[in-house]
């Protein structure tokens, strides 16, 4: 069904025609309750949805119309473990994996013995903490370099940072084919109490195994007396062919095939997490993503951070023509926020067709962009402040930053708030009378502030299932998959076929 023959959705059509003239300004003019009434909490996160082109009546019309999208029925089947990803055949199940073993809505035989594996490769974390795991050489593992590249390398890569420094084992990422990060990584390195951890759910992916075989190379060079199985160990659903790896059996952690790449960090893909932050991060880490679950399962939808945000995005990409938009995090370490999100609903939204195969009379994923704060400051905040078009922002602060005594960080979050404020209400905030053209800056530009209370393993665990059930949410209303990518296998079949016709070069080189 095209979502853009149900009457809700012109319904919003007309809501946007009334909308037009009327700026945010105006907004909060007429009702000084407005940040307060347009701000909600959930999982500890707290979203302020204020400073967006929305009054009550267009809120209505978009719950109306994610009801209409039988957005509860699909989310039951998410949460439920059905097959959602139809062109696989297989849910998409990812917060089974999250769960509690004692959640009775988590069949253990179903879920695939995902809460054993967790145990198992949380145990192995701890012994690689305590210096229990050794090299061949007798020397304990100090140094572990994870190998995986999309969903294997973006969200545990994501969240070992954004835990912050540890004084645990070094634990270092390497996602490209080109040699210069694996070799800027392993530079310096001591082979001798190095661990090489391959991540790859299909473990048939070609720049991972590339990478994997080259760091055996430089293991064996280095230390000729070592015996690499020692220093290897990996994570994946296809554990016969890590064992072609030359990976001792014991060493391989595994997950279900229904866990998708870039939902696959709550996982044994989370190993590098818990290496570096310990077993009881992890454990909170999941806890955080469980409350976001929980929250999505059961509040009403107009009170439900995911489906409110989601329908936001529905509001801006189709009812307002935003073809892009963009995530600034006023936090160093949730630096690599964007190019998680990139992944997640790039991957999961950049779809033409939808579930029946029919092509798609809507826009679907716009493009996320987006840089840490105050980086973005100094380089895209020009454009958003002036630009001819305008681009719906999400600002993420850190809101303990406020009470923390270290200027600098109070500085961060005045400059976020202080940024909100210029694109909703732009130069008028001045109080000058009349500016230079080239001085204005127009505002009545859209932003969602999201705060997270601290940066911790719970809050970043609840963060990233908001923006997950977000994505889910815009797939529902559009009425795509959100948990296929076939889109990315056509040009690795490409390359698979001319290599095996000993042809690399691109076509025109192949004449
Ligand atoms: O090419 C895209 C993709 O399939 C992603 O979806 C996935 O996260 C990534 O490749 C890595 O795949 P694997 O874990 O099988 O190595």
């Amino acid at each position: 069904m095209n979502p853009a023959d149900l009457p809700e959705w012109h319904a919003l059509a007309q809501r946007r025609r009334a909308l037009e003239p009327i700026r945010i300004a105006d907004l909060f003019d007429d009702d000084p309750r407005r940040a307060e009434r347009f701000s909600l909490e959930a999982a500890g996160i707290r979203a302020d949805l204020s400073r967006n082109r929305i009054d009550d009546g267009t809120l209505r019309a978009l719950i109306d119309l994610a009801r209409a999208s039988r957005l509860e029925r699909q989310r039951d089947d998410l949460l439920g473990g059905a097959v959602v990803n139809t062109t696989e055949a297989r849910p998409a199940w990812h917060t089974a994996l999250r769960a509690d073993p004692s959640n009775p809505s988590i069949d253990p035989l179903r879920a695939g013995g995902i809460f054993a594996e967790r145990e198992r490769f949380l145990g192995f974390a701890e012994q690689v903490r305590a210096r229990a795991v050794t090299g061949a050489g007798g020397a304990p593992i100090d140094t572990v370099v994870c190998i995986g590249i999309g969903g294997s390398d973006l969200g545990p890569r994501l969240v070992t940072e954004a835990l912050g420094a540890t004084a645990g084992p070094r634990v270092r990422f390497v996602a490209n084919l080109d040699p210069a990060e694996l070799d800027a990584t392993l530079a310096g390195a001591n082979p001798r109490t190095t661990l090489l951890l391959a991540i790859s759910k299909s473990f048939t992916t070609l720049e991972t195994l590339e990478n994997l075989r080259a760091a055996v190379r430089w293991l064996q060079q280095r230390a000729p007396e070592l015996e690499p199985t020692r220093h290897l160990a990996a994570v994946t659903s296809q554990p016969q062919k890590a064992v072609g790896e030359g990976v001792d059996p014991q060493r391989i952690f595994t997950f279900p095939e229904w866990v998708g790449g870039r939902f696959s960090l709550w996982s044994a893909c989370g190993l590098p997490i818990a290496i570096a932050h310990g077993r009881l991060a992890f454990r909170e880490l999941l806890a955080g993503a469980s409350a976001m679950d929980a929250h999505f399962a059961h509040a009403p939808l107009s009170e439900n951070l995911p489906v409110l945000l989601a329908m936001l995005g529905v509001w801006y990409s189709n009812f307002w023509g935003a073809r892009s938009r963009a995530v600034v995090p006023y936090s160093q370490r949730l630096a690599r926020l964007p190019a998680w999100l990139q992944q997640l609903e790039m991957e999961s939204l950049g779809k033409r067709v939808d579930r029946d195969g029919a092509a798609l009379a809507i826009e679907t994923a716009p493009v996320v962009w987006g840089e840490v704060g105050t980086n973005a400051q100094h380089s895209v905040f020009q454009f958003l402040h002036q630009g001819t078009s305008w681009v719906p922002l999400d600002i993420l602060l850190v809101a303990e930053n406020e009470t923390s005594g270290e200027p600098r960080l109070e500085l961060l979050n005045r400059f976020a708030l202080a940024q909100a404020d210029a694109l909703a209400w732009g130069d008028s905030l001045l109080g000058e009378a009349e500016l230079a053209p080239y001085r204005a800056a127009p505002g009545n530009r859209p932003s969602t502030l999201i705060r997270i209370e601290r940066l911790d393993a719970r809050s970043v665990g609840a963060l990233l299932a908001l923006y997950e059930h977000r994505t889910f949410v815009q797939a529902a209303v559009w009425g795509i998959n959100a948990f296929d990518q076939w889109g990315v296998e056509i040009g690795k079949e490409l390359l698979a076929r001319r290599q095996s016709q000993g042809r690399l070069q691109g076509r025109g080189d192949a004449g």
